[in-house]
């Protein structure tokens, strides 16, 4: 039975984002799926037939998978060893240290360790350190005989897929395989193969490389327009406009747009690479510059409006990217503190959030700063921006380093801005 086809079983250890997107997407093609996680909530959730997050399209595929019988849950990392073959996508998180922390890889493995049989595939489908795929492999040589690409097929097949996008992309983006030894990346490749992407075959230390600097080159690109940002408030420039005369018409790349950059991926994954760096501190500078916005954002409202105790700041969006329920990693929580230690009256709005938060016209309502710390769709609408207009105080500040609102400036007094004056004079005239 070759691995990806239908009457060939699979488990998937670990249903967050990434595990159980992937899992059901198994399962529609046709292939027997144990689906595995410790978190009772989640698979509650599921056998319910609620998907615990949002995902585009995945709640209808749920229901589809359920109805197949073709999805089994279990809490046990152990009952992954009855498949065939075992994929890994639970949490790489790192430590405080400058270090990946590889304990619940470490455990999931060593549930596994006394189960395993030859024949078996265990792909690391999580972000991990160079060096970790084949760590796993000696490790299951070490404490078991059992050599990789020889009675067990070891590979790292990293997932690149951007949150809301998974049913697209996992029929699209190239999926990289590195595999321990040819057997085990042509084993991986057959099981991924399903999803009709195509592969792309490489060493394991190659995909962990490929995955970390994927990340790394987006959290550095949207370093250079924060600090840009932070430059331009220096030199009283408009950031705005400095992007505009960078990219019109230049035929050599671009520059991103500023904005409160993080989530788990992007603050996390550096470090894998930083723990070994050549160049120890430029990708930690990276993360200073990200981190460093939402302190820059009320030092500016600070400048402009002087002290905040008890004035009122509407914070909108808590999530950590745009039209995402997912908080993890959000730098808007730190925003908040930051405000709160000023003793600012902080009212929170984010309709997509998990946490409860206000309605955007209660939050809004007399606020005196309006700050837009996630680029939400919905808060860029005519009806967000009459809402801000109608019932924020009169001499409200806005703060937008997303330019979601359009007034074109990061800060604004909103009575000054030429894209809310419509909005302003239909109040004025009613
Ligand atoms: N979220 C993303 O968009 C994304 C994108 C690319 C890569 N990644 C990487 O993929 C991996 C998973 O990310 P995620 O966002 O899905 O994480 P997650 O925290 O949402 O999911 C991990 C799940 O694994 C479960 N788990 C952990 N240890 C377990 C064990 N021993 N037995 C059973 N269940 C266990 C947890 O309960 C959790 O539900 C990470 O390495 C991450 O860096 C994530």
């Amino acid at each position: 039975m070759p691995p990806g086809s239908a009457a060939r079983s699979l488990s998937v250890i670990g249903l967050g984002r990434v595990g159980l997107p992937l899992a059901l997407c198994f399962a529609d093609r046709g292939l027997r799926v144990l689906g595995i996680d410790h978190d009772p909530a989640i698979l509650e959730s599921l056998r319910d037939g609620r998907m615990p997050f949002a995902e585009a399209g995945t709640q209808e595929l749920l229901h589809r998978v359920r109805a197949s019988g073709r999805l089994e849950l279990s809490d046990h990392a152990a009952d992954a060893a009855r498949a065939d073959d075992i994929v890994i996508t639970i949490g790489t998180p790192s430590f405080s240290h400058v270090e990946s922390d590889l304990r619940q890889v470490r455990a999931a493995v060593d549930d596994l360790l006394p189960l395993l049989r030859p024949g078996h595939g265990l792909i690391l489908r999580s972000t991990i350190a160079p060096g970790t795929t084949d760590f796993v492999a000696g490790y299951l040589e070490k404490r078991r005989g059992l050599r990789a690409g020889h009675e067990v097929y070891v590979a790292h097949a990293p997932e690149r897929i951007a949150a809301g996008r998974f049913l697209t992309e996992i029929r699209t983006l190239p999926c990289i395989v590195g595999g321990v030894g040819s057997a085990s990346t042509e084993h991986a490749a057959a099981l991924f193969s399903v999803f009709g992407a195509p592969i792309v075959r490489t060493t394991p230390v190659q995909a962990e490389l490929a995955k970390i600097w994927t990340n790394i080159l987006r959290y550095a690109s949207f370093a250079l327009p924060n600090l840009l940002m932070m430059d331009c408030e220096s030199y009283d420039a408009n950031v705005f406009e400095v992007i505009d005369l960078i990219n019109r018409d230049y035929p050599r790349g671009g520059i991103a747009m500023p904005g409160m950059t993080a989530g788990t991926c992007l603050r996390k994954d550096f470090a894998f690479s930083e723990e070994r760096s050549h160049a120890p501190g430029m990708l930690l500078a990276v993360s200073r510059v990200n981190e460093g916005v939402p302190l820059f954002l009320v030092e500016g409202i600070k400048r402009r409006i002087g002290q905040l105790a008890s004035r009122k700041v509407a914070v909108l969006g808590l999530t950590f990217k745009r039209d995402t329920d997912d908080e993890r990693d959000s730098l808007s929580p730190k925003l908040i503190r930051l405000l709160e230690r000023e003793l600012a009256d902080v009212a929170v709005c984010d309709p997509l959030a998990p946490t409860p938060t206000q309605m955007l016209p209660d939050a809004v309502r007399d606020a005196d700063v309006v700050i837009v710390a996630t680029n939400h769709s919905t808060f860029e609408t005519r009806e967000a921006r009459r809402s801000i207009v109608e019932l924020a105080a009169a001499d409200c500040l806005l703060v937008d380093p997303w330019n979601s609102l359009g007034t074109g400036q990061v800060f604004l007094f909103a009575a000054e801005s030429p894209a809310l004056a419509p909005f302003a004079a239909s109040i004025d005239a009613s």
